[in-house]
């Protein structure tokens, strides 16, 4: 069933644990991780980032129903969300295609430049029911960049600047650069307990943690425990896809049918969502 991302993120701040966001590419993606939370038993949101939406030719509306479709026949409640949008012109887009929440990530501005931004874009979230997180600081890692970037001096949220920000933008999750960094392929990251904790008194609206596919297990339950309430996941499961395909691919060369490599893909997709949501349960 389709429910919001307010209402399972509330629930996980409110419980002191973390709801799993993870990040589709594939129609095979939105299968795998409703089949992980079913597997599991815990709810789930699956969030289309700006990139996968580029892939799909710029295009929201079909990979976007596609998800919704899958999300609606879940026996897990489920939720939509529109993850890294930099364009103003796909965030309009998200209340028209089943979206709950949108995270507006003006990261890479400067400090007004986010602020005044974001607020815009809080504000249109909030007129069509949007449930808006967004970013302060820098975690690093997209398109590319130096997976370690978010050990760069100055990367980390300022709790003081936190605090601020919440209060000018009006958003309802922020996204912090505590240590992690996005697209990691070793889970390895160190995160700043101490930054987390004051991070968590600074402001009032639930923490997002991003590039969570490099942070180890005992890592992200501290994390969670300290108030990171929505946990995105994205690298974790193409490390699952491909780790399944390859081998089938290199021990057949004949081997044409896309669905002898993308069912065992799917299934190890399917795993990895069930692990993570039973350590962050
Ligand atoms: O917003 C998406 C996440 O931050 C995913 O990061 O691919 O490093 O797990 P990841
Ligand atoms: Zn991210």
């Amino acid at each position: 069933s389709v429910v919001s991302t307010a209402e399972l993120v509330a629930g996980a701040a409110a419980n002191g644990t973390g709801v799993a966001a993870f990040n589709v590419i594939t129609l095979e993606h939105a299968e795998a991780i409703v089949a992980g939370a079913e597997a599991a038993g815990r709810p789930v949101i699956l969030q289309i980032s700006e990139n996968a939406v580029k892939f799909h030719h710029g295009r929201l509306g079909p990979i976007a129903a596609a998800t919704l479709a899958v999300a609606r026949d879940a026996t897990v409640p489920c939720a939509l969300h529109l993850d890294h949008v930099e364009s103003v012109e796909l965030l309009k887009q998200a209340p028209q295609h089943g979206f709950s929440s949108v995270m507006f990530d003006a990261s890479t501005m400067a400090y007004a430049d986010n602020v005044a931004a974001t607020r815009s874009a809080a504000e249109f979230g909030h007129a069509h029911g949007l449930w808006v997180e967004s970013e302060l600081g820098k975690v690093g890692g997209k398109n590319g960049e130096a997976p370690l970037s978010a050990h760069a001096p100055g990367a980390r949220t300022s709790p003081a600047d936190a605090t601020d920000y919440v209060a000018q933008t009006g958003v309802d999750g922020l996204a912090v650069a505590v240590g992690s960094s996005h697209a990691m392929t070793s889970r390895d990251a160190v995160l700043d307990h101490d930054l987390i904790a004051a991070l968590r008194t600074a402001v009032e609206v639930p923490l997002v943690l991003h590039g969570s596919s490099g942070v180890g297990d005992d890592e992200l339950r501290r994390a969670v425990a300290g108030g990171l309430a929505k946990v995105n996941i994205g690298t974790a499961l193409n490390i699952a896809f491909t780790g399944a395909v390859r081998p089938i691919l290199d021990g057949d060369a004949k081997l044409v049918d896309p669905r002898k490599y993308l069912k065992p893909a799917r299934a190890a997709m399917a795993d990895t969502v069930a692990a993570f949501l039973t350590l962050l349960g």
